[in-house]
């Protein structure tokens, strides 16, 4: 069965398949008003959200079907201990299509694992985001017209910014994409990213470290909050949260032609003024969040029809003495084995949250 846990369980194809169907929807609503009637998405939410739930609820009643679910896991059974794989074998009687966010990495895919019904994956800690992926591929399409030869800048919270990490993985399936990173030491993009995704696909990208030396050759400058929920050290979020500011002085050494992307919520980094400018695309990417999940319902529901196997077996090894050291991974939160895959360099990594393994 398919499942959307990360954005390299579809192929390139079908990601352009689904914008595609995205594009459909919006100049066709009407044809689109009942293809899921009948079905019904339950979205269970670990975490607090605003936009990517409500945007799953309102795409799923646009397509003519129900939606029930939780926002708050204490009250569900989630607070008398029960796990991610049994919650899902239960919901799963009840639903065609579930929809999971949830503060430990790797609980969509460890949830698929056991799944009767489709899991989209609405976010998973600092790892991944595979439908806000779908909704900035819109966006770009729509701003910029078209996905190939960009060259993008992600600021700020690289290192916990599970919405770059994504779209990084999908740029890196497009020609000449060119991107540049712009964050404070501490905040870095993940080494698995560098490696396994942009060097192993020969995706150039630098890092920088002010905005204003980049401005200039940026078609999508893509802005995020510095994501005060995952730090550890408090004192460290104080010393970084502020750390890039756009605001109209450097907009204004940016191109005529781009466009600001950020995934919301907004807290400082951007300023309200730069929201008047025509290249803001911010708002209108929220909308294009929305019509894209309609499209993946929609072709999730139907691949499970047609009986669409997956494209990975998760080819996993247990590997006697190593572990995960992440203590935010399913597999350290649940009884869940360690599983690692071989990845580039020859080094294990943990196949829920591809953190490097170590010796026990
Ligand atoms: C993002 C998320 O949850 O990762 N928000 C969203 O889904 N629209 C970004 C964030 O919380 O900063």
């Amino acid at each position: 069965m398919r499942h959307l846990t990360d954005p390299t369980d579809i192929t390139r194809k079908e990601t352009d398949d689904i914008v595609a169907l995205a594009l459909d929807i919006i100049a066709n609503r009407e044809k689109y008003s009942e293809v899921c009637k009948g079905k019904k998405l339950a979205t269970l939410f670990y975490e607090p959200s605003t936009r990517t739930r409500l945007s799953f609820t309102a795409a799923m009643m646009e397509l003519g079907g129900n939606v029930l679910g939780f926002s708050d896991a204490n009250s569900s059974s989630v607070s008398k201990g029960e796990t991610v794989e049994d919650t899902v074998r239960v919901v799963g009687n009840f639903v065609d299509i579930i929809a999971m966010r949830h503060h430990i990495e790797g609980a969509p895919l460890d949830a698929s694992m056991v799944s009767r019904v489709p899991i989209i994956n609405a976010g998973d800690g600092a790892h991944a985001h595979p439908t806000q992926t779908l909704t900035d591929l819109l966006t770009i399409t729509r701003e910029l017209g078209h996905l190939d030869n960009l060259t993008i800048g992600f600021c700020g919270d690289l290192l916990y910014g599970r919405t770059v990490h994504s779209l990084i993985k999908a740029l890196s399936r497009y020609e000449g994409t060119k991107i540049v990173l712009i964050a404070p030491d501490s905040l870095r993009l993940p080494d698995y990213i560098k490696h396994d995704v942009c060097e192993k696909n020969g995706i150039e990208y630098r890092e920088v470290s002010t905005l204003e030396e980049v401005m200039g050759e940026l078609d999508i400058l893509y802005m995020t909050r510095v994501q005060q929920e995952r730090f550890s050290d408090k004192a460290e979020y104080e010393r970084v949260k502020d750390c890039y500011i756009l605001d109209a002085a450097k907009m204004a050494l940016a191109k005529e032609k781009m466009a600001v992307l950020h995934p919301l919520p907004r807290v400082n980094e951007i300023t309200k003024e730069v929201d008047a400018d025509p290249r803001a695309a911010y708002f209108r990417q929220v909308e294009n969040g929305k019509f894209v999940r309609k499209a993946l319902i929609y072709t999730l529901l139907k691949w499970a029809e047609e009986g669409k196997e997956s494209l990975h077996n998760h080819e996993a090894v247990e590997v006697e003495g190593l572990v995960c050291p992440n203590k935010k991974c399913i597999c350290n939160n649940e009884p869940v084995d360690y599983k690692f895959q071989l990845a580039e360099g020859g080094v294990y990594r943990c196949l829920y949250c591809s953190t490097k393994a170590e010796e026990k």
